[in-house]
């Protein structure tokens, strides 16, 4: 959701924010803007849109000055308008501010301001800090001082960039709950919600904690405390590259993301043991244990549960990660909760864990993105090691999971090595090949109202997840359950021609799932089977490779990621950005 970036240099910073932008785009939003400080003003323009949108309609890569701050907002007080789009400036334009999170008081402090005589342009939340701030400012002269006072009357989470108009040649970020990253370049500085958006130009990061205040001049970062102490901190050099945020040939980040999973299982599969196996430890000795999770990483979440409960005998529950709350009754001291996120920065995740905490239980996490606030607030972490993810729809994030959630579940089982990783990847290389035969039952599907799928056992997250992309991409309405669910209700459902993807590998569950699949073509369903052996029930069959049966969700998953980018595509959506969505979930 909402994403900052923000640049103090030796350079006109306007061409930066923008590239900075594009690369933020991926986590959602409605409007954009831009502020740059010249000539002891601020030079502000923003508008609803899509980047490139409202930079043909104002050109706000023309704004001149060597301090700036960009904005991509996702709407949540005010509605969709240029001018609820930030930046937002004080009354007297001293002060700018953008922001990411909700100031939950912002109606009593908006009052209170109004009351004071402070004219508001916005019907936003953000606005208020940019008054608070002006109104401490006044008072004490000093930025980092004055954002320090002004967010202590905040409620809520936040994430900002604030500039001030007399001192173009600074630019200070506040944090709390929401996360903001410091890119330290030569010659210039940069803040932003994400390390993609300056990885061009620093690979050098510092990730602020919650409650700090940071100042940025073009040639200098000084942290502060709560308290405003000064707090020395080094950067950290950040894995990814400019080349992992580029689409290469591909027409779509998705497809591109999709393409990488040969390499990306294999990456996600180099874990150091000495982590993997305190993990492990801490299953096997949890006096409660918990999965927690949301979207495509909760259905990674019940695969691993389902591993544990039935290999390693452990008793775990997953639990989407916006609900965990309503299950603390049974978390203690001695419990542990693992945390799945590709982001680390899922706010419902995010409560969670706090939540987890707070009963004094263990959090270990899963995540892709070393640093963010989850892998920051664990007791240990294993990352997914896949590369940034840039489309919406998680895929080779997801894999990476399962990769991963392996690993743990073959580290609790006493297993000293997992092999096999070679033969997975070779294996996820030959699935891809399935991509002509998904086109052609796009063909055939796209015009349906409704897709279905159905598994058993292991298999029926993938069901789910095969159900989630394709919502989320196509826009088709799509359920996806436990294929023995089917005649407790869904089956009324199926008509003739109603599409069906079967997921259904060899091994002890199959006949079932075949008789069930039986079902489905008696009532007239176009019954597509994905597995590896062929049978005369399915009208059509995406032949998977046979892999171990731990690593038979990874296969799986590739034609039903493909069904779903497809079918988008077919559908003249936009498979990167799909409708109402963000990348990174950043509110409850
Ligand atoms: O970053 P996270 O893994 O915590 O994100 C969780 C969900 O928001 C995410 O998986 C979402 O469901 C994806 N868009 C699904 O493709």
């Amino acid at each position: 959701m909402c994403g900052i970036v923000g640049c103090v240099a030796e350079e006109p910073v306007a061409e930066i924010l923008l590239e900075g932008l594009k690369r933020v785009e991926y986590r959602g939003y409605d409007s954009v803007g831009m502020a740059t400080i010249s000539g002891g003003k601020f030079g502000v323009r923003k508008g609803v849109g899509r980047v490139a949108e409202v930079e043909e309609r104002l050109q706000m890569s023309r704004l001149p000055g060597d301090a700036g701050m960009a904005h991509s907002r996702w709407a949540t007080h005010g509605g969709v308008t240029d001018q609820n789009a930030h930046p937002h400036a004080s009354c007297r334009e001293s002060v700018a501010v953008i922001h990411n999170g909700i100031i939950e008081n912002y109606v009593p402090l908006k009052k209170a301001l109004s009351s004071r005589g402070h004219r508001f342009r916005s019907e936003t939340d953000t606005e208020v800090i940019a008054h608070i701030i002006e109104d401490e400012y006044k008072r004490l002269r000093d930025p980092v001082k004055a954002t320090l006072a002004g967010t202590k009357k905040l409620k809520g989470q936040y994430a900002m960039a604030v500039m001030f108009q007399d001192r173009p040649d600074v630019m200070i970020g506040a944090r709390k709950d929401a996360p903001l990253i410091v890119g330290v370049g030569d010659g210039k500085m940069f803040l932003a919600s994400d390390v993609l958006a300056f990885i061009g130009h620093t690979d050098r990061t510092i990730f602020l904690d919650n409650l700090e205040v940071v100042e940025l001049t073009k040639d200098r970062v000084r942290i502060f405390g709560p308290q405003g102490k000064e707090v020395r901190r080094k950067p950290t050099q950040v894995a990814w590259e400019l080349s992992d945020v580029s689409k290469s040939d591909f027409a779509h980040y998705t497809l591109k993301e999709i393409n990488e999973q040969p390499k990306t299982v294999l990456t996600a599969s180099v874990q150091d043991p000495a982590k993997l196996e305190a993990f492990a430890k801490a299953i096997r000795k949890a006096k409660s244990l918990y999965i927690t999770a949301s979207g495509t990483s909760y259905h990674a979440g019940l695969l691993m549960k389902f591993r544990l409960n039935k290999e390693a005998k452990i008793r775990v529950d997953t639990v989407v990660a916006g609900e965990l709350k309503e299950h603390a009754g049974f978390l203690g001291k001695g419990s542990v909760v693992v945390a799945f996120s590709q982001s680390g920065e899922t706010a419902d995740v995010m409560e969670a864990v706090k939540e987890a905490k707070k009963h004094g239980a263990r959090v270990f996490s899963i995540v892709n993105a070393a640093g963010s606030t989850l892998a920051r607030e664990s007791d240990g972490v294993l990352l997914l090691n896949c590369g940034p993810e840039v489309g919406v729809a998680a895929t080779k994030s997801f894999t990476a999971q399962v990769v991963v959630a392996n690993l743990v579940v073959d580290a609790v089982l006493g297993k000293r090595r997992s092999n096999g990783f070679k033969e997975l990847s070779e294996a996820v290389a030959e699935t891809l090949k399935c991509d002509e035969q998904i086109r052609d039952l796009v063909y055939e599907y796209s015009s349906r109202p409704d897709f279905y799928f159905v598994a058993r056992g292991y298999e029926s997250p993938v069901a789910m997840e095969g159900a989630l992309k394709l919502k989320e991409l196509s826009y088709i309405h799509a359920e996806g359950m436990p294929a023995s669910e089917l005649k407790h209700g869904t089956l009324a459902l199926i008509e003739k021609g109603t599409p069906v993807v079967v997921l259904n590998p060899s091994g002890s569950l199959h006949a079932d799932t075949l008789s069930n699949a039986e079902e489905l073509r008696a009532r007239g369903a176009d019954v597509i089977g994905v597995s590896d052996v062929k049978d005369e029930v399915y009208r059509h069959f995406v032949r998977v490779p046979k892999v171990q049966p731990k690593f038979a969700p990874i296969v799986e998953s590739i034609p039903l990621q493909l069904l779903a980018y497809h079918m988008s595509v077919a559908k003249r959506n936009d498979p990167d950005y799909p409708r109402n969505l963000a990348k990174s979930v950043t509110v409850k």
